[in-house]
């Protein structure tokens, strides 16, 4: 499903030169996927009537320009995979109309400015692969009430989720893997659109019994696709609800928490799973003969629990070698690589 389709025309400019500075009217820029490099032009800012600008995948360095932030016309912005470094000023905010912000991929640094949360236009944020630090306003989603992509995966992010979230009901893809968040997960259940969410590698959780409650409002969610909770401090049982969830679900990882508990028999109703990762936990019991039903499996985890009989033996036939033990750095490197295809794939590759 398309987040969103973009059928208008790209004008592209392939050469990124003076002269092409003097196009004062220049409506569309992409010079995506070159190999540019040196400084963005300060000159850019000369394009009063630029509305989108893709410069992902080169090798552009240093600051952003300042005038980039005065060009009140843009609407897509991406800046995706290049080398620029330094902050992102306040001044941001003067892009009233952008509804596309993408950076990830770069060696932006600081905290993310506080007029971006203002930007109620913006409906697609991705910040990830950077150096930001700081933490997300509780209210961020009372003003950003047309975000349908949040992604601030492998920074330096800190601080609780914010509350707010329970109220982004259009919001489809969460990701704030390999970062700093701590507390607990608000309620997700008016998350009608949810696909993506992505906690993995933070210290969410306290290895309380109900750290898991929240998953119980993910029943709403029923387009959830990938529910990713790995390496955090998630404790207790898993909640009954847990066999409820979207059956579209395909990546489902809960593992190097602290859970306990048997393996509910329910998990293998996901006959559409591509991965189970449940390994590092305190689980306890045999594993359920249900899991013979998941054909679609590439990746199993169960190694490091305390689980008890054997693999059942349906299983042994859909999984060809069921891989034990799976390094927790591996899960990072293959959310790495699959988030960055999964956004990009989400939205036009135009943008990332
Ligand atoms: C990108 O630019 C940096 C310096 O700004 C340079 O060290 C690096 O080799 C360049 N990478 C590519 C792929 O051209
Ligand atoms: C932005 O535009 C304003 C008004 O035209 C001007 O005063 C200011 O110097 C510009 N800032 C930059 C960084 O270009
Ligand atoms: C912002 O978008 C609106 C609606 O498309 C348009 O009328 C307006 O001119 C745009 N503003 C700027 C500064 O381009
Ligand atoms: C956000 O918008 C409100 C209302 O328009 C304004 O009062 C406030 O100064 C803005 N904050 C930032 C950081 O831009
Ligand atoms: C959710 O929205 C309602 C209605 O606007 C508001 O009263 C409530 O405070 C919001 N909840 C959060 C956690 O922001
Ligand atoms: C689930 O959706 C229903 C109907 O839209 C809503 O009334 C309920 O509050 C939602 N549950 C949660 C936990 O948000
Ligand atoms: C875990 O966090 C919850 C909610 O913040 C709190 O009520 C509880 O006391 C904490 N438990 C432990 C063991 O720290
Ligand atoms: C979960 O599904 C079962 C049937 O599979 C149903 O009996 C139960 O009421 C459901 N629970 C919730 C919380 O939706
Ligand atoms: C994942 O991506 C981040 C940012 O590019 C990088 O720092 C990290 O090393 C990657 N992790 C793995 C395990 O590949």
């Amino acid at each position: 499903m398309p987040l969103v389709s973009t059928p208008y025309p790209i004008w592209s400019m392939y050469l990124f030169h003076a002269s092409f500075l003097f196009y004062v009217y220049l409506v569309h820029v992409n010079v995506s996927s070159n190999n540019l490099h040196g400084k963005i032009p300060i000159e850019i800012g000369s394009l009063r009537k630029l509305e989108k600008l893709n410069l992902f995948t080169n090798n552009f360095s240093g600051q952003i320009p300042p005038t980039m932030w005065n060009i009140s016309s843009l609407d897509v912005l991406s800046l995706a995979y290049n080398n620029l470094e330094g902050n992102l000023p306040e001044e941001m905010g003067q892009l009233r109309n952008l509804s596309v912000f993408a950076v990830p991929g770069n060696k932006l640094s600081g905290t993310l400015p506080a007029s971006l949360y203002n930007m109620s236009s913006l409906f697609f944020i991705t910040a990830a692969e950077n150096q930001f630090h700081g933490s997300l306003p509780a209210n961020m989603f009372s003003t950003l009430t047309n975000l349908q992509v949040f992604g601030i995966g492998a920074n330096q992010m800190s601080g609780p989720i914010p509350t707010s979230i329970t109220n982004a009901s259009l919001l489809q893809v969460f990701d704030i893997g390999v970062n700093s968040f701590v507390g607990q997960v608000p309620s997700l259940g008016m998350l009608k659109h949810l696909h993506w969410l992505n906690l993995n590698y933070n210290n969410l959780g306290n290895g309380s019994d109900n750290d898991l409650d929240f998953t119980t409002s993910l029943v709403n969610c029923t387009k959830l696709e990938n529910l990713i909770l790995s390496t955090n401090k998630f404790g207790g049982p898993l909640p009954n609800s847990i066999g409820n969830l979207s059956s579209q679900l395909i990546r489902l990882y809960l593992g190097d928490n602290q859970i306990y508990g048997t393996i509910p028999e329910s998990i293998g109703n996901y006959i559409n799973l591509i991965a189970l990762v449940l390994e590092y936990n305190q689980f306890t019991g045999t594993v359920p003969n249900t899991f013979g039903k998941l054909h679609k499996l590439q990746l199993l985890g169960l190694g490091i629990n305390q689980l008890s009989g054997q693999i059942p033996s349906s299983l042994a036939c859909s999984v060809e070698s069921p891989r034990e033990r799976i390094n927790m750095r591996d899960v990072i490197r293959e959310l790495n690589v699959t988030r960055k295809a999964f956004l990009c794939g989400l939205v036009n590759v135009e943008y990332c």
